[in-house]
C-alpha cells in the first residue's frame, strides 16, 4: 500500500447515534449500544465509523444544535463511553471519526447566553448581531435553512438581531473573530487527544460568511461559496496535522463541482468532501457518468474522491430511486456503484441492510425539517423473536422501526447468502482483496452501451470491469469490444444469478443488475 492513508481505500460507516443501538432501555440509541454492536461493523469490514453528534445538547435539531463542544450528552453517556467507545473500535481496526458543527452552536451555549445578555458582553461578538432595517426588517433578506423564513432573530434584551442560518435555536458563530476561531480549533484538540481519527465537518461553505456588503452593494447574496471559509479550513488542517494520520471529511454542501473541488485541490485544507451533487442524482447512468467525469477532471490529485448517496439528511435510496417498485434491487445495484468507484465510501447504517425510509404517521414526526423517515432505528432482531422494539431498545423506540423489519431485520439477514448483508459484505471483502479496486487501482469509465454506467479498473496484471445497467430492460454488452479477451463472472447484484466460472463474451445484464467482471 506504500504511502497511501487509510483514509483513501476506507470504507466509511456513519452511525446516527440516535437511531443505532440502545443500550439503557429509554428508546433513544447512545453510546454503550454502539459499543455492544461493533461486532457487527467488524463482520461487515468497515474501516471507520463516522458518528453523528453526541454532544450536549437541548436537540431541536438532534445534537447539530451544541450546547458543549467537549461533552457527552447524559442520553448517550459520557466522556468515560467515549473513550471506552474509541477503544473498543480499535481493538477491532475500526477508526473512529466524530461530527464537528462549528458553524453554530446551541442557543443554550454558554457562550451565547452570555452573548445575547449585554451588548458590552466580552462574548457579544462572537455571535453575528446586526442593527435592523428601518421599519422593524431584518439586516438582510437572507432566509433560514429551516422554515423559510428569516434567517435573523430580533433579541429584545438588547434590541438587536442575531443570524441564524438554520433554526433560531442554532445562532451563527463569528468565525471572523479570533477569539471564536482559537476556541473552536482547541476543541479538534480536544476529541484529537482523546483519540479521534478525524472529523466531519458540518456545512463547510457556510463558515466564511461576510455578513457586510460593501458601500454600493445592497446585499451579498446568501449561500454563496465565501473565500474565507477556505482559511478557516487551512487552519483545521493545521490543527490536525498536529496529530498522525488523522482525516477531515467536509459537508460542503455546494451542488457545483468546481467549487467543491476547490476545497480538495490545493492538499492543504479538507483531506475528503462528501459530494452532494453526485448524491442526488436520479438513477441514470449518462448522468452519473457526466457527474464522475467532472469530477475526475476538476480535482486531480492531491484531491481525492468521495462517493457516499445516504447520509441523515436524505430520502434513503431503496425509497428514492423507487420507480416501480425497483427501489430494492436498486439499492442493491447502488452498494456496487459506491464500493467499485476508485475514492473513499460512504455508507449511512442501515444502507447495509437495504433499509426503506419508515413510514412516519404525523403525531410521531419529531425532526423539524421532515428527515424522520430516514433517521428510524435499525432493526437488529425479529420483532417476532424481540418485541416491537426489533432489538435495537427493549423500550419504546423514539422514531418508529421500518415496517419490515421482519424480513430486513440484522438477524434476518445474517445467515442468508441472497441477503443485501451478504452482498455488501462480500464486496467490502472483494474491495480490500483485489488491488484492482483499491486506492492504487486505475478507473477508466468506458462505454457499454445505452443505460449501461461502466468502468474498469486496473492494478498490476488484474483488471475488472464494473457495469451497471440503469435503463429499463435488460441489456447485453460485447466485452470483446473493451478490449480483452473473454471474462469470468465475479460478483452479480441479482441474487438469482448464478456464480458460473464460465467465459463471457458477451455480458448480459437484468434491469438494475451490476455486476463485477475480471477481464481476461
Ligand atoms: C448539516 C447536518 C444536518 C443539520 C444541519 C445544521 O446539514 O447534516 O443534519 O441539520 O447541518 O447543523
Amino acid at each position: 500500500m506504500g504511502d497511501t492513508p487509510w483514509w483513501q481505500g476506507a470504507v466509511i460507516y456513519q452511525i446516527y447515534p440516535r437511531s443505532f443501538a440502545d443500550g439503557d432501555g429509554d428508546g433513544v440509541g447512545d453510546l454503550d449500544g454502539i459499543v455492544r454492536r461493533l461486532g457487527h461493523l467488524a463482520r461487515l469490514g468497515v474501516d471507520a465509523v463516522w458518528l453523528s453528534p453526541f454532544y450536549p445538547s437541548p436537540m431541536v435539531d438532534f445534537g447539530y444544535d451544541v450546547a458543549d463542544y467537549t461533552g457527552v450528552d447524559p442520553l448517550f453517556g459520557d466522556l468515560a463511553s467515549f473513550d471506552r467507545l474509541v477503544g473498543e473500535a480499535h481493538a477491532l481496526g475500526i477508526r473512529v471519526v466524530i461530527d464537528w458543527v462549528p458553524n453554530h452552536s446551541s442557543d443554550r451555549h454558554p457562550w451565547f447566553v452570555a452573548s445575547r445578555s449585554s451588548r458590552d458582553d466580552p462574548h457579544r461578538d462572537w455571535y453575528v448581531w446586526r442593527d435592523g432595517r428601518p421599519g422593524g426588517e431584518p439586516p438582510t433578506d437572507w432566509i433560514s435553512v429551516f422554515g423559510g423564513g428569516p434567517a435573523w432573530r430580533h433579541d429584545p434584551a438588547t434590541d438587536q438581531w442575531y443570524l441564524h442560518t438554520f433554526a433560531p435555536e442554532q445562532p451563527d458563530l463569528n468565525w471572523a473573530n479570533p477569539a471564536v476561531a482559537d476556541a473552536m480549533l482547541d476543541t479538534l484538540r480536544f476529541w484529537l487527544d482523546r483519540g479521534a481519527d478525524g472529523f466531519r465537518i458540518d456545512v463547510v461553505q457556510e463558515l466564511g460568511k461576510v455578513v457586510d456588503a460593501p458601500e454600493g452593494v445592497a446585499e451579498w447574496p446568501q449561500g454563496q461559496d465565501w473565500p474565507d471559509g477556505h482559511g478557516i479550513m487551512r487552519r483545521v488542517r493545521g490543527v490536525l496535522e498536529e496529530y498522525d494520520d488523522r482525516m477531515a471529511v467536509g459537508e460542503v454542501y455546494i451542488l457545483d463541482q468546481a467549487r467543491l473541488a476547490s476545497y480538495l485541490v490545493t492538499g492543504d485544507e479538507l483531506h475528503l468532501a462528501h459530494n452532494f451533487v453526485f448524491l442526488r442524482q436520479p438513477w441514470d447512468a449518462r448522468r452519473f457518468r457526466d457527474v464522475i467525469d467532472e469530477f475526475t477532471r476538476l480535482a486531480p490529485p492531491p484531491a481525492w474522491p468521495t462517493w457516499c448517496l445516504e447520509n441523515h439528511d436524505h430520502a434513503r435510496v431503496a425509497s428514492r430511486w423507487d420507480e416501480d417498485g425497483r427501489g430494492p434491487d436498486r439499492a442493491r445495484a447502488a452498494a456496487l456503484l459506491l464500493l467499485g468507484l476508485r475514492g473513499t465510501a460512504f455508507l449511512f447504517q442501515g444502507q447495509e441492510l437495504g433499509l426503506p425510509d419508515a413510514v412516519v404517521p404525523p403525531d410521531r414526526i419529531v425532526d423539524i425539517d421532515g428527515r424522520d423517515p430516514e433517521r428510524a432505528p435499525i432493526p437488529w432482531e425479529r420483532p417476532s423473536v424481540a418485541g416491537p422494539g426489533a432489538g435495537f431498545t427493549t423500550g419504546e423506540p423514539w422514531l418508529p422501526i421500518v415496517e419490515d423489519a421482519e424480513r430486513l431485520a440484522v438477524a434476518a439477514q445474517r445467515g442468508d447468502p441472497r441477503s443485501d448483508l451478504a452482498l455488501w459484505r462480500r464486496l467490502i471483502d472483494l474491495r480490500r482483496t483485489s488491488p484492482a479496486l483499491g486506492p492504487e487501482g486505475a478507473q477508466r469509465m468506458v462505454d457499454a452501451g445505452d443505460g449501461v454506467l461502466a468502468w474498469t479498473r486496473e492494478a498490476g496484471d488484474e483488471r475488472l470491469l464494473v457495469a451497471i445497467n440503469m435503463s429499463d430492460a435488460a441489456v447485453r454488452c460485447d466485452l470483446g469490444d473493451l478490449g480483452g479477451g473473454p471474462g469470468r463472472l465475479v460478483c452479480s447484484t441479482d441474487p438469482d444469478r448464478p456464480e458460473g466460472d464460465e467465459a463471457l463474451r458477451v455480458l448480459g445484464l437484468a434491469r438494475d443488475e451490476g455486476v463485477v467482471v475480471r477481464l481476461g
